[in-house]
């Protein structure tokens, strides 16, 4: 039986007393006194370890119990009985007790009770059986479960978009290369093909240059343009040479794109999306949430409650440039009209300014991608990104450049080769709607409900820059 099945609040503690189980796990800790042994064993399925009582009389008694340390891994049988000891209603009586796996007390490196993040990076491979880690991969879980019932209770597709690419998406040139051209010597062009010298990707394996994807973005819009409402979810890759806290070389991406939308009603989704998911997670997570208000984060559970509760704000980009500017406040980046927002300039909009989650629209197209929808006056683009207290940017999203004329402009003017998009031009050849989409940094919104402060303790193994190791 699964510990969580034991304690589980809601089953009848009378039910589970008297009853004899089987459970399997590792030992957190175990204290030894003249008649008993007690051990708390965890399996992962819950935050809170099952006790156990191992009397002395048990065969193999010094064999099995008395080595079984910190770490190791047991298969216990016995009673659940009535616990006496104040905070756990109930304890296995062991009748049965098998020392499965051993792990040597001296060069095990999960021995005190707490470890700081940094540390516990160093042994991803291990962290996972450590009270922060396993909550946070619950709701990490739990997490991916309810972005797809969200989509499926509204009739959404679940799109599959490929992870190699041909296109850059973004255009931010942040690409991880595939090829399988040697490295050392690999085909050049000849020179008269005006590009003598360049590497020949016709004779890499897909015939083109290709890399890993940025976001599912450009493959999502043909299928919106089709099945209407569609999302994808999945990896995405970025080889962005930034180390902080928020950015990692391998994110995964929830990306919806639907027909007949504009900004305004795109907004709208990202915003019912982000509520459900906060209700999600505080009703089905219960226990981790808990334990992340106690110890990682105080009040989050109370703040997010709030979020879930109240509308978010819309606000321009020039407003926020406007609030920034007069906000009196000294930023290390300087506030100009035609800058980007820097994560200082974002919090400040989103802790401070609105101080609750908000939408800053209609960004200058200069700083933002090919395919947005130009505005009026030709000065901004049908941009949105979502800003949330503690963090900043979380979602980012569109309306997409609908009109084939406008759109052949934009990438005349930013001189990007027009027929390589050729299949994405034909959507807006064929039966072109307005259409509009946005993605939602999957790990970001991890940090967002757990607390935690650096990305890489919200993914299981994180690839940053200098780190593949695990
Ligand atoms: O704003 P971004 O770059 O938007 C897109 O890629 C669009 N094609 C999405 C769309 O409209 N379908 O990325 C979306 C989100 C960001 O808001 C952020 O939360 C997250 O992805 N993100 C990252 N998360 C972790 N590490 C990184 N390096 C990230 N870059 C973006
Ligand atoms: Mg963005």
């Amino acid at each position: 039986m699964r510990i969580k099945e034991i304690l589980a609040s809601g089953r009848s503690e009378t039910e589970a007393i008297g009853t004899k189980v089987v459970v399997q796990g590792w030992v957190r800790t175990r204290r030894d006194s003249k008649e008993f042994s007690f051990l708390e064993v965890n399996d992962g399925s819950c935050l809170a370890n099952l006790q156990v009582i191992a009397e002395r009389g048990l065969a193999e008694f010094e064999a099995n119990v008395l080595e079984a340390h910190t770490g190791s891994a047991v298969r216990i049988g016995g009673l659940l009985t009535e616990s006496p000891g104040k905070g756990q209603s109930v304890e296995l009586r062991a009748e049965t007790f098998e020392l499965v796996g051993r792990c040597d007390p001296d060069t095990y490196p999960l021995q005190k009770k707490r470890h700081s993040n940094e540390f516990l990076r160093t042994i991803a491979h291990l962290r996972p059986r450590t009270n922060t880690f396993g909550a946070v991969f619950r709701v990490r879980s739990a997490l991916s479960f309810a972005i797809h019932q969200f989509f499926n209770e509204r009739g959404f597709l679940y799109l599959h978009t490929p992870i190699i690419a041909g296109q850059d998406c973004e255009g931010a040139g942040e690409l991880f290369r595939v090829t399988t051209l040697p490295l050392e010597s690999p085909p050049r062009m000849a020179a008269a093909t005006g590009a003598a010298g360049a590497v020949d990707y016709t004779q890499d394996f897909f015939g083109t240059e290709t890399h890993l994807t940025v976001s599912g973005q450009l493959q999502a819009e043909p299928f919106a343009c089709a099945m209407t409402d569609v999302y994808t979810f999945g990896p995405t890759f970025r080889a962005e040479n930034s180390n902080t806290p928020r950015h990692l070389a391998e994110f995964w991406m929830v990306e919806p794109e639907m027909a007949f939308c504009d900004l305004q009603q795109d907004a709208s989704l990202a915003e019912d999306f982000l509520r459900y998911l906060i209700r999600h997670v505080l009703k089905h997570c219960e226990e981790d949430m808990a334990f992340f208000d106690k110890w990682i984060a105080n009040g989050i559970i109370e703040s997010l409650q709030k979020v879930a509760d109240a509308a978010f704000e819309r606000i321009t980009y020039t407003e926020a440039v406007a609030a920034l500017e007069r906000s009196g406040k000294q930023f290390e980046f300087p506030v100009a009209w035609g800058a980007d927002l820097q994560t200082e300039h974002e919090r400040y909009l989103t802790d401070d300014y609105i101080g609750r989650p908000v939408f800053v629209t209609n960004y200058p197209k200069e700083i933002k991608a090919f395919y947005m929808r130009l505005d009026e006056g030709e000065r901004t683009v049908a941009a949105m990104d979502l800003l949330v207290p503690r963090l900043g940017e979380i979602i980012g999203g569109s309306q997409r450049e609908e009109r084939e004329d406008v759109l052949l402009r934009r990438l005349a003017e930013l001189q990007m080769e027009a027929d390589k998009l050729w299949w994405y031009l034909d959507i807006r050849r064929f039966g072109s709607v307005p259409h509009a989409g946005f993605g939602l940094g999957f790990e970001r919104m991890l940090m967002y409900l757990t607390g935690v402060s650096n990305i890489r303790d919200s993914i299981p193994f994180p690839r940053t820059p200098g780190n593949a190791e695990f």
